[in-house]
């Protein structure tokens, strides 16, 4: 070995012990600037010799180029759910199950003498609102990093996870077993997740809903660099697949406690107990704490402590017998109403909204409530200066459950629904059985088109990235725009007008716009905007009708023809498409180059609908089908297309919402899993007569 080898290695061994310190144990034996000393001179001798770069070095953590999109990988075991308890009756009611089924399989509980029922021991964990990750670490190495997708399958996130410095790519020690698995809980604390938030309104971007949702968005990233850029963190909560199961603890608390030996970052207040009055205890205690805690909690977690009980209780459907998460009832707060306005929505849906006194509640600050329409505000008989108590429950948007009303004296007057759009000023109708009001000039109003564009040019739309509400709201203001056709005919001159940009931004936008045109035709419908054309509508049309000419022709019958599009929203495709207005920005759509029909060569058949004709349903209109195991006649994407050509959606994860699972040789756990779902199952055989009229 080299000198310099051998003094990368060794800087290597110092900066893990480093981090170990200062992730695992809380405890740093070096200042930061000492850290990053340490950091730079490993990356000088790497730079200067890349043979000296191993993929365990602390350089390394975010190395990956952007991938376009993640891998399904199997899990070596289902990555399960919990059951869920919501009182105390209902957890001890858990525990007297537990304690019945163990004696009557004759199950020696540690102390035969103890008070009945009092002589379990759990193992009592804060339940992280996160995102759970699977982590394969082979001779020591973190290899591979798993979603938990549907339980069976998840996505490979490995170099996203690289990035999170809590994550070890390297165990320590040497006492590892060949494969190890643990699993774990990504979160971001709620201090970065308000950070991100802050930074994404003033961006004009959307923000999340919550921590658990910015975690999820930031680790399902494609481009690791973004992850990289998220202070994400890590907590390790249980083994998976272990090469050498034998050679562990029987007890879970243990197993964590050597995890914790080998690198990982468990939760320090994870907590062994004994019997149902601790674990109650813990669980109050927690509920206090809750409000400090730096990340956000969702409620307590408790299980059997011996594996050798949890593996004699065993699971039902997707749960294990051993194990429970208790939940915190959702956390309201009281505040005071100061106003109520109304604001014009996307359709031009005219909604009250309460404006509050800012107040916390859930992790969030939440100065602004919808009140929905007039007859909420009625119910609730909500009026300004009262107070109101609010409820935030996981990622709903809060809610106010009810009023205490101001003292008679200081009440204000009951609201009157609004007869103008507070936008722009046209008279505002309310459709008779319909709750919502709505704004009539749904082309000229300001604030719907700028919802209109934010939505055309959104990631699941046209994906016009740069292009969010705020720069929306400045095109607007500027009259450089005002239907999503003229988004096409911008110029870079045009935009370095705004304050907002330079000749190298305006010409990302302008870029951005252009290769927009390429969008799938089914992504063109969703972005119209069509009322109640969400994406797997807009999927359902494009497939039907093919062209934008053959859905613009299209009438109530053919369009209700096909699965799964009732009257309504047939209704509203229909009007949409009887608006001049709305044509006209189709027409320069499509001079502008935006795609207009499906592909040529994607194949045809029965499930098609003639342009303004009546549909034939083919076998499997608007069916969810999910393909599994090998098949022997045709390959797994033939077969996908072909049943796509006749209505079929597919999909790669079973789930209660499929409607028919296709098993060929060596099925494995999807066709278990549509198996205990109740869901139609045929053969590689039947599919084939299916398909056969249609060759
Ligand atoms: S144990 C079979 N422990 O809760 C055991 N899960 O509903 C399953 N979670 O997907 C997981 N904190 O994302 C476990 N201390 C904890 C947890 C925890 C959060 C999440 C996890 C899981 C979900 C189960």
């Amino acid at each position: 070995m080299t000198s310099s080898a051998k003094e990368a290695e060794q800087l290597r061994a110092e900066l893990l012990e480093h981090n170990y310190r200062y992730y695992i144990l809380d405890d740093p034996r070096v200042t930061d600037s000492e850290y990053d000393r340490l950091f730079r001179q490993l990356k000088m001798l790497e730079d200067a010799d890349p043979s000296l770069i191993t993929p365990d070095s602390p350089t390394q953590r975010v190395g990956a180029k952007p991938s376009s999109k993640f891998a399904s990988v199997k899990h070596r075991l289902p990555m399960l759910s919990l059951d869920n308890a919501f009182s105390e009756d209902e957890f001890r009611s858990f525990h007297q199950r537990l304690v019945g089924r163990l004696r009557s399989e004759n199950v020696r509980l540690d102390d035969a003498d103890a008070t009945p029922g009092q002589e379990l021991a759990y193992c009592c964990e804060p339940k992280l609102d996160g995102l759970a990750v699977s982590l394969v670490y082979e001779k020591g190495l973190l290899q591979t990093a798993l979603t938990r997708g549907d339980g069976y399958e998840g996505e490979d996130i490995t170099v996203n996870i690289r990035t999170i410095p809590t994550v070890p790519v390297k165990l320590r020690g040497h006492d590892f077993p060949d494969v190890l698995e643990v699993r774990g809980e990504v979160l971001l604390p709620k201090a970065a997740f308000a950070e991100i938030n802050r930074s994404a309104e003033a961006a004009g971007e959307k923000v999340f809903a919550n921590p658990r949702n910015a975690a999820a968005g930031s680790l399902r990233q494609l481009d690791p660099k973004i992850t990289a850029s998220r202070p994400l963190e890590i907590f390790i909560y249980s083994t998976g697949y272990l090469s050498n199961e034998a050679d562990w603890p029987d007890s879970h608390y243990e197993r964590l406690t050597r995890l914790r030996e080998l690198g990982f970052r468990i939760n320090a207040e994870i907590a062994l107990v004994t019997g149902v009055d601790d674990c109650l205890a813990y669980y109050d205690a927690f509920a206090t704490k809750r409000p400090e805690l730096p990340y956000e909690i969702d409620g307590i977690v408790y299980k059997i402590d011996s594996k050798a009980i949890q593996q004699k209780l065993g699971f039902v459907s997707r749960s294990p017998r051993w194990a429970i998460a208790r939940k915190f009832p959702a956390e309201e707060v009281q505040t005071r109403l100061q106003s109520i306005d109304f604001q014009v929505g996307r359709t031009g849906s005219v909604t009250p909204v309460a404006r509050l006194n800012p107040v916390l509640v859930g992790g969030v600050t939440v100065s602004n409530a919808t009140l929905h329409n007039m007859d909420e505000i009625a119910r609730l008989d909500a009026r300004p200066g009262d107070d109101v108590i609010l409820r935030r429950a996981g990622d709903v948007i809060p809610q106010i459950v009810s009023v205490i009303p101001a003292p008679a004296s200081e009440r204000g007057e009951p609201v009157a629904a609004p007869t103008h759009c507070p936008a722009c000023g046209a008279d505002v109708v309310r459709e008779e059985g319909n709750a919502v009001a709505r704004c009539s000039a749904p082309l000229s109003c300001p604030e719907q088109r700028k919802y209109s564009l934010t939505h055309f040019a959104s990631r699941r739309a046209m994906d016009i990235e740069g292009l969010g509400e705020k720069v929306v709201e400045m095109l607007l203001d500027a009259r450089l725009v005002d239907t999503a056709a003229d988004l096409y005919t911008l110029t870079t001159e045009q935009l370095e007008t705004l304050d907002r940009f330079a000749a190298k931004s305006a010409a990302k936008l302008v870029d951005a716009i252009a290769a927009s045109t390429g969008a799938p035709f089914n992504r063109v419908i969703y972005a119209l905007g069509i009322r109640e054309v969400g994406e797997t509508t807009a999927r359902l049309l494009a497939k039907a009708f093919r062209s934008m000419a053959a859905l613009r022709n299209a009438d109530q019958t053919a369009l209700e023809a096909i699965h799964d599009i009732g009257p309504i929203v047939a209704g509203h495709v229909v009007e949409f498409f009887d608006q001049p207005a709305n044509l006209e920005v189709i027409d320069r759509l499509a001079a502008a180059g935006v795609t207009m029909a499906e592909p040529e060569d994607a194949a045809t058949g029965a499930g098609d609908v003639s342009p303004g004709g009546t549909q034939e349903p083919g076998p499997f209109a608007g069916l969810r089908v999910v393909l599994t195991g090998s098949l022997e006649t045709m390959t797994r994407d033939e077969a996908e297309d072909r049943m796509r050509a006749l209505g079929a959606i597919p999909s790669s994860a079973v789930s209660a919402k499929t409607d028919l699972l296709i098993a060929g040789a060596k099925a494995g756990s999807k066709l278990k899993k549509a198996q205990t779902l109740g869901i139609k199952v045929i053969d590689e055989e039947e599919l084939r007569v299916m398909l056969a009229p249609f060759v």
